[in-house]
């Protein structure tokens, strides 16, 4: 069955590691026959979730304008969610957290998403796997808290310049994690 898949890309360095990470997998999930679309959080202006409790009220999914106007229909058309996203201080950067956050909306509007799934893909410059744990838990609790099925993991260790990840496994096994989406 063909799905729709939403790869949010949330690295600030435009066609570095992260980026190539989810445009590998976005190859192989396009070979398997799925409809992928990548949204790059760094090179949008989403703002952090206030709390307000206002959400779907003003006709938008968020009531503070911003670009999350533009990524919760696409949220509302998934079937698949990937994070690629950059260890920042073993945690998700700021320049993707707000658009985590605001899946908040979803769950005080009471509008459930029909994803199902989701995949983590995450380039970081530390050897040792232990410092990914933070990152690696938030998200499964993240799935779990939305009844999502976590459809793979992959943590790519000890990469520092843009293009790091080419001299890894990490592109073929981005590709390979797409491919396998069903
Ligand atoms: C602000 C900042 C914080 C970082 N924190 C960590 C960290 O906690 N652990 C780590 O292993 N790498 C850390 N890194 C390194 C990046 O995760 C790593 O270089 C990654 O591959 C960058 O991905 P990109 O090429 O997509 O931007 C940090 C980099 C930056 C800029």
């Amino acid at each position: 069955m063909s799905k729709n898949i939403l790869v949010l890309s949330g690295s600030p360095r435009k066609g570095g590691n992260t980026d190539k990470l989810a445009d590998a997998f976005t190859a192989g999930a396009e070979r398997a026959g799925h409809s992928v679309v990548k949204f790059r959080t760094a090179d949008k202006n989403i703002k952090g979730c206030i709390d307000c409790k206002t959400c779907f009220s003003k006709g938008t999914a968020c009531s503070v304008p911003d670009d999350f106007a533009e990524l919760a229909p696409l949220l509302e058309q998934a079937d698949v969610l990937v994070l690629a996203t950059p260890l920042y201080w073993y945690s998700f950067p700021a320049q993707l957290k707000p658009a985590i956050d605001k899946l908040y909306s979803f769950f005080v509007g009471k509008r459930p998403l029909k994803i199902k799934e989701c995949v983590l893909l995450v380039s970081g410059g530390d050897k040792e796997e232990r410092k990914f744990e933070g990152i690696v838990k938030s998200y499964q609790l993240i799935a779990e808290f939305l009844g999502w099925q976590d459809s793979g993991t992959l943590i790519v260790p000890g990469l520092h310049d843009k293009d790091d990840v080419l001299k890894t496994d990490g592109l073929s096994r981005a590709e390979a994690l797409g491919r396998g989406i069903a």
